[in-house]
C-alpha cells in the first residue's frame, strides 16, 4: 500500500539524517558527538533499592495510572527543588512530562498554529528545531555570541516582525550552557530579554537542561523568576541529574495557563513509577532532597574533570585560527575552524581518522555554520576525549594547511 496519500503535511516530510542514526559508532571511533549523560554515573544501587522501597510502600499508587499533572511525591519534590534553587512555586505551576523534549513539545502545541514566526538562537537544540517545524512554525534566527543571546538582536527581529503586522508567538532560548554553543546569557541580558517578550507580546520558553550541573561561576537568575506568572515557561530535566532512560522532565508554568497544557497533554500522566521512583531516590519524606542533592554534586565533579580534560587538549592541539567556547557547566564546547573550512565537508576525514563530531549546520534553523562544530565532553572518559580531539586537531591542521 502507498502510505504517502494518508500522510499529514508534517509528517510527510523527509526524516532528518540525524533522526534516523543510531547511538553505535563504528569500532575504534571517538564519539564526541553524544550529547548522553555518563552511563557510569547512574546511581543504579540507590536506584534498585529505591525501586523496591516504591514498590513495596507505594505499589498501588505507583503502578496505578496518575494524575496528569504528575505523582504526588514528585511535585512536592520539585517545589521543594526549585526553592533550593530559588525558585518559589507551587504544585499548580507544575506539570511533569516525558523529558524537556515533551514539554516543548506542549508549549509549541498551545502556542503555534501553521505558519506562526517562532524566534530561536542560532545555534540551537536540534530536537526543539524539529518540533517547531513539526508545527510548521515560521523560523526567526537570532545569533549568540560569547554571553549568549543578544537582545538588540532580538529586538530588530521583535521589530520587523511588528512592522509586518506579525507577532512572534514564542522565543525559544537555552540561557544556561547552551546546547550546542556552550555559552551562559549574561545577567543583564536576562533582565533585557524579559523586558522585550512583555513589551512585544510574545512568550519566552526558557530550556533548562543544564543549570543544575555548573562546575563555575555563580548561579544566575531563571528567566522564570525574572516575570513569574507572566512571560515565561521553563521546560526542566531529569535527564542530566538523574538517568535519561526515566524519560522525566517537567514544566513550570504561569498558573493561568497550566489547565491548558493539561488539556493538550492527553497520555493519561507521565510514567507515575518514574515520577514516584525520582521522588523515593530523591530522599525519606515528602519533599526531601538530600540523596539527589549529593548526586548532583557527585556529578559535577565528574563532568568538570571532563570538561577540563576536553579544553586542555584543545588548548595543546588546536591548530591556530581554530577558536571555541568555555562551558562553566552542562556538556558541550562549540569549536569555529579557519576561514574556508567546512565542517560537514570535513567529517569524512575525521571519521576515517577515528573521530566524529556534529557539524555546526545541523544547529540553525536558516543560517549556515560551516565553519562550526559540536563537541560534546560529557559521554567518554577523559583519556578517550583528549585522544579524540588530538586526532579531530590534526584533521582541522592539515585540512588548512592545503
Ligand atoms: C537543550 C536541551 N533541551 C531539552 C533536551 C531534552 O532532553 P529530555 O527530553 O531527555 O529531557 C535536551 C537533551 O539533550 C537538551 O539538550
Amino acid at each position: 500500500m502507498n502510505h504517502q496519500p494518508l500522510l499529514a503535511r508534517r509528517a510527510a516530510k523527509e526524516v532528518p539524517a540525524l533522526f534516523r542514526a543510531g547511538a553505535a559508532s563504528p569500532r575504534g571511533v571517538i564519539p564526541l558527538t553524544y550529547g548522553f549523560p555518563d552511563p557510569g554515573s547512574f546511581p543504579i544501587e540507590s536506584l534498585v533499592e529505591a525501586t523496591a522501597r516504591v514498590l513495596r510502600d507505594e505499589g498501588h499508587e505507583a503502578l496505578q495510572y496518575g494524575p496528569i499533572a504528575g505523582p504526588r511525591p514528585l511535585l512536592a519534590l520539585l517545589v521543594a527543588k526549585l526553592a533550593a534553587e530559588g525558585l518559589a512555586v507551587s504544585e499548580d505551576n507544575l506539570l511533569v512530562t516525558a523529558g524537556g523534549s515533551q514539554g516543548i513539545d506542549l508549549i509549541t502545541h498551545l502556542l503555534v498554529d501553521p505558519g506562526d514566526p517562532v524566534i530561536v538562537e542560532a545555534p540551537t537544540f536540534i530536537g526543539a528545531l524539529q518540533t517547531f517545524r513539526n508545527a510548521e512554525a515560521d523560523l526567526y534566527e537570532v545569533t549568540l555570541d560569547g554571553d549568549g543571546l543578544q537582545p538588540p538582536r532580538l529586538e530588530d527581529v521583535l521589530r520587523d516582525l511588528q512592522a509586518a503586522g506579525k507577532r512572534a508567538k514564542l522565543i525559544y532560548t537555552i540561557p544556561t550552557f547552551q546546547n550546542p554553543a556552550g555559552v551562559t546569557l549574561a545577567g543583564e541580558r536576562r533582565r533585557a530579554l524579559v523586558a522585550l517578550a512583555r513589551r512585544y507580546g510574545t512568550m519566552l520558553v526558557e530550556d533548562d537542561a543544564y543549570s543544575e550541573l555548573r562546575y563555575d561561576g555563580a548561579p544566575l537568575p531563571f528567566l522564570y523568576s525574572l516575570d513569574p506568572e507572566g512571560a515565561v515557561f521553563q521546560v526542566r530535566t531529569f535527564s542530566k541529574i538523574l538517568a535519561a532512560g526515566l524519560r522525566l522532565g517537567y514544566v513550570v508554568a504561569p498558573r493561568a495557563l497550566l489547565p491548558r497544557l493539561l488539556q493538550l497533554k492527553v497520555d493519561v500522566g507521565t510514567s507515575p513509577f518514574a515520577g514516584h521512583l525520582a521522588a523515593a531516590f530523591a530522599g525519606d519524606g515528602p519533599g526531601a532532597l538530600d540523596r539527589l542533592t549529593a548526586h548532583i554534586a557527585e556529578l559535577k565533579e565528574v563532568y568538570r574533570a571532563r570538561r577540563d580534560a576536553m579544553l586542555g587538549a584543545l588548548a595543546e592541539y588546536a591548530p591556530p585560527d581554530v577558536s571555541w567556547t568555555v562551558p562553566q557547566g552542562g556538556f558541550f564546547t562549540w569549536l569555529t575552524l579557519p576561514e574556508g573550512l567546512d565542517a560537514g565537508a570535513l567529517l569524512p576525514e575525521a571519521e576515517a581518522a577515528g573521530v566524529t563530531y556534529i557539524p555546526g549546520a545541523s544547529y540553525f534553523a536558516r543560517g549556515d555554520g560551516r565553519r562550526n562544530l559540536r563537541l560534546a565532553f560529557s559521554f567518554l572518559p577523559a583519556d578517550e576525549l583528549v585522544e579524540g580531539v588530538r586526532r579531530l586537531c590534526r584533521v582541522v591542521g592539515e585540512a588548512a594547511a592545503r
